[in-house]
């Protein structure tokens, strides 16, 4: 048993609590093996397939001795008579977890229940999540907003997750923009009984998504995503999707909902239409360009295609790392002091995510390396830790906290952050904006060097009335 285990594991059978999204046509019977393997669990993405597709998929899985694991099923958007046929199939085929996700059909969750299946809900509010659990669902899952794929909910992930996890007793499972040990702890810290995985478990071999697809993730940064209707052929109105940003979701090809239906690929005879919900897969030929290129906020930090078990293996060697540390023994110029885990007991929430910083940063951090030089011109040992890699003076004090506020602003973290208050001294604003935005960057040495700023604040006596 690993420090990471929680009751999901207990529920799902699987020995870590990482779990593979559902993701239509991407997670096949390859990927949750893989996925099981690495102690995790997976669900099968079936979305609108045909019963047999899940009959094969599911048999592929028990040939290779994997018993746990799951099929995710989406009732608002699939036709009654397919959806009918996919339960029954669920149930004859004794399939031991079903996801489902957008509205909940309570009728199907009901005959799941009586049928001895586990049933995981995807929801994007505290509602939802409460409608669920009365339902019946056994485990939640949380979407925030920076998930990819279809978005149900409007909030970021860090202040839905504690709202839910409070509103439930059933266990919450964290998804959106989630790729790193750090991620998973911190979800924990906020109650989270684990984390789901999408687009970091599609930038992997295993993946049944199209080769394309990858290589636009791994040149993608989490600036680089969109929340748009464009994608919308094959689901209910007002779905939003976040993908990459392509000529498409920019408006180049057209408006989306005017009539008609252009064809732009093929999947073995069924034809893809520009505007619909299908993204590339391996099983397609086209112009996968103008296609749903589905990606979460956390894709900034995916940095390669390595198979599915190395991304788990390290995301979890990570999360034990960082919950085995001993703070009082940390030597804060080896390590990222700047672990989201670090500050989860001071911010309530109000911190985890992806940071979609504008460029604005950039400018911080240069006036701080410039300040580090004329330190260094001026004598001052850059390595006695007493000494800052930056002046610090009122007027630089003020700058900087102006400039924090402005970026914090900007990401949405004035609205549920003390540091509107303004009333605060410059040191101590600075501070508590630092506090706000540093576990949400995801540039290493912008991060570390503004958590050495924060930490050096935090352990100083300044004069800033110099
Ligand atoms: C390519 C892709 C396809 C998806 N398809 C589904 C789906 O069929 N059913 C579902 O419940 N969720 C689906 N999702 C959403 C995931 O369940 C999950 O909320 C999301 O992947 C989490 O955010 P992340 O991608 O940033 O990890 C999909 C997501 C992606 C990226």
């Amino acid at each position: 048993m690993t420090l990471l285990h929680s009751p999901v594991c207990d529920l799902l059978g699987s020995r870590i609590p990482l779990v593979l999204a559902g993701m239509g046509g991407v997670a096949r019977a390859e990927l949750v093996s893989a996925v099981t393997a690495a102690g995790g669990f997976g669900f099968l993405g079936m979305v609108r397939e045909p019963p047999e597709l899940i009959q094969r998929e599911v048999e592929r899985l028990r040939q290779s001795g994997h018993r746990h694991f799951g099929v995710n099923i989406i009732p608002a958007a699939t036709d009654p008579a397919l959806l009918e046929r996919q339960v029954a199939t669920c149930i004859e085929l004794a399939v031991p977890v079903v996801g489902t996700f957008w509205d909940l059909d309570e009728q199907v969750t009901r005959r799941l229940r009586d049928a001895g299946i586990t049933v995981v809900h995807q929801v994007g509010s505290v509602d939802e999540a409460i409608e669920a659990a009365r339902a019946g669902v056994e485990i939640v899952i949380a979407q925030g907003r920076e998930a990819g794929g279809h978005v149900r909910g409007v909030r970021p992930l860090r202040d839905l997750l504690p709202d839910v996890t409070a509103a439930v007793t059933i266990p919450v499972l964290a998804a959106g923009g989630l790729a790193t040990g750090g991620d998973l702890v911190t979800a924990m810290a906020l109650g989270a009984a684990g984390i789901v995985l999408g687009t970091a478990l599609m930038a992997t071999e295993e993946s049944f998504a199209h080769a394309y697809h990858k290589q636009r993730l791994l040149a993608a940064d989490a600036g680089d995503t969109v929340l748009t209707s464009s994608f919308h052929i094959n689901w209910p109105p007002n779905a939003p999707v976040r993908v990459l940003k392509s000529a498409v979701t920019s408006g180049a090809s057209g408006d989306p909902h005017a009539p008609g239906r252009v064809v732009i690929g093929d999947e073995e005879g069924r034809p893809i239409y520009l505007f619909s919900t299908d993204s590339p897969l391996r099983s397609m030929t086209g112009d996968f360009e103008s296609m749903a290129l589905y990606a979460g906020t956390g894709i900034g930090r995916i940095r390669d295609i390595g198979s599915a078990v190395a991304r788990l293996q390290n995301i979890v060697a990570e999360a034990e790392a960082l919950l085995t540390t001993d703070p009082a023994e940390t030597d804060y110029d080896d390590v990222e002091v700047s672990s989201s885990v670090c500050y989860a007991g001071e911010m309530s929430g109000a911190y985890m995510g992806e940071a979609d910083l504008a460029d604005d940063l950039w400018l911080l951090d240069a006036q701080m390396q410039a300040a580090l030089r004329s330190a260094l011109a001026q004598g001052v040992n850059p390595d006695a830790a007493s000494q800052p890699p930056f002046a610090a003076n009122a007027a630089a004090l003020a700058s900087w906290s102006l400039q924090v506020r402005q970026l914090a602003a900007g990401e949405g973290v004035a609205t549920s952050h003390p540091i509107v208050s303004a009333k605060l001294p410059p040191r101590a604003l600075l501070l508590q904006g630092l506090g706000a935005l540093v576990p949400r960057i995801t540039r290493p040495s912008l991060r570390n060097r503004l958590a050495r700023l924060r930490l050096f604040l935090q352990t100083e006596e300044h004069d800033v009335s110099a």
